[in-house]
């Protein structure tokens, strides 16, 4: 039997790629960048089965253009980038790679919330020019953490996990879930408080987003949203960039209606919004939320199982459309 082939639209760590090379003849982007449009589709057409990034569209033109598709692994827990109702349309099982991500993106979360809270980068920049004259008692004041209220807008696996690592500093939770419904977890352990997204922009200190994207979570954080927080409140996003109005955050930050934000996802990357990148009361990562050696290898190891599963006609470990299973 002829071995089936594989797309991979971006090098990822090996133990991924090797698993694809023991199955199947595979041909991947070597670069660090997403290719044109119009290579990734002419890359794509004799391919039966896709590894791809939250970089690139998975659509109707997508699926047009690979006709011999069966199967996309999605190299990402989060999975706006995909059409999955067309993709069940055409009968394509497609996945995605949670868990082994969670923990990686609740700590970068936590690193954000530390470094704007108590100014982690301005104090590194005074340190590097040379300009600190010695220790000062109002220099460089920041915001305590113990004890504040923390709110997690979107308590699935990563703001759970982001939640539960709040016990150290004896922080009240309060969150708001996707479905309404309350976390059996975080009212067990933390007697956490599922609340209004309103009373959660009322009553945080920190406010840590975590919602998926998607129509009814574009811009939840708006000019109103802002003008509800507290002005000492800070704002960590390592979810989606488009679940913010960046523009309305820049206004925010600048005129101090809340104290800070920490982004590591931005509504039109690579791009930030206009004079995001000048205020002292914002500190920006360039998406690496999952970005430890672990999870990203792992994230290649579990997206190269799933594609080679669906090539296989088995249904893959975390299908997002498996009632083309049933
Ligand atoms: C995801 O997985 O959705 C992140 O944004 C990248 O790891």
């Amino acid at each position: 039997m002829s071995r089936p082939r594989i797309y991979v639209t971006r090098r990822i760590p090996e133990p991924g790629l090797d698993l694809l090379r023991q199955a199947a003849e595979v041909d991947m982007n070597p670069g660090d960048a997403p290719l044109p449009r119009a290579e990734l589709l002419a890359r794509v057409a004799d391919c039966e089965g896709v590894l791809g990034l939250l970089t690139e569209r998975i659509d109707a033109e997508f699926f047009d253009a690979a006709p011999r598709l069966r199967g996309y692994a999605n190299y990402a827990v989060g999975f706006d980038n995909i059409d999955v109702p067309e993709a069940t349309r055409r009968r394509i099982p497609v996945s995605n790679t949670p868990d082994v991500l969670t923990d990686a993106t609740a700590e970068c979360a936590w690193a954000l919330l530390f470094a704007v809270a108590r100014r982690v980068v301005e104090g590194d920049g005074v340190m590097r020019s040379g300009a600190w004259s010695g220790w000062g008692p109002l220099q460089f004041l920041g915001a305590g953490v113990t004890g504040k209220t923390l709110g997690i807008v979107g308590a699935g696996r990563i703001g759970s996990a982001m939640a539960l690592m709040s016990r150290g500093f004896r922080m009240p939770v309060v969150y708001t879930t996707g479905s309404g419904r309350p976390s059996e977890v975080l009212d067990r352990e933390l007697g956490a408080e599922l609340v209004s997204f309103d009373e959660l922009l009322r009553r945080s200190d920190f406010i840590s987003v975590h919602a998926p994207l998607n129509e009814g979570t574009r811009h939840l954080f708006d000019a109103e949203a802002f003008a509800r927080m507290k002005p000492s409140a800070i704002l960590v996003n390592t979810g989606r960039g488009p679940v913010i109005d960046e523009a309305a955050l820049v206004d925010a930050l600048r005129e101090r209606r809340i104290a800070g934000a920490g982004l590591d996802v931005y509504e039109r990357e690579p791009a930030m919004a206009p004079g995001l990148g000048k205020l002292d009361n914002a500190v920006v990562l360039p998406h690496v939320g999952s970005g430890t050696r672990e999870s990203r290898t792992d994230m290649a190891t579990l997206a190269a199982r799933n594609l080679l599963a669906m090539l296989d006609g088995k249904r893959p470990e975390t299908c997002l459309n498996p009632e083309l299973y049933a």
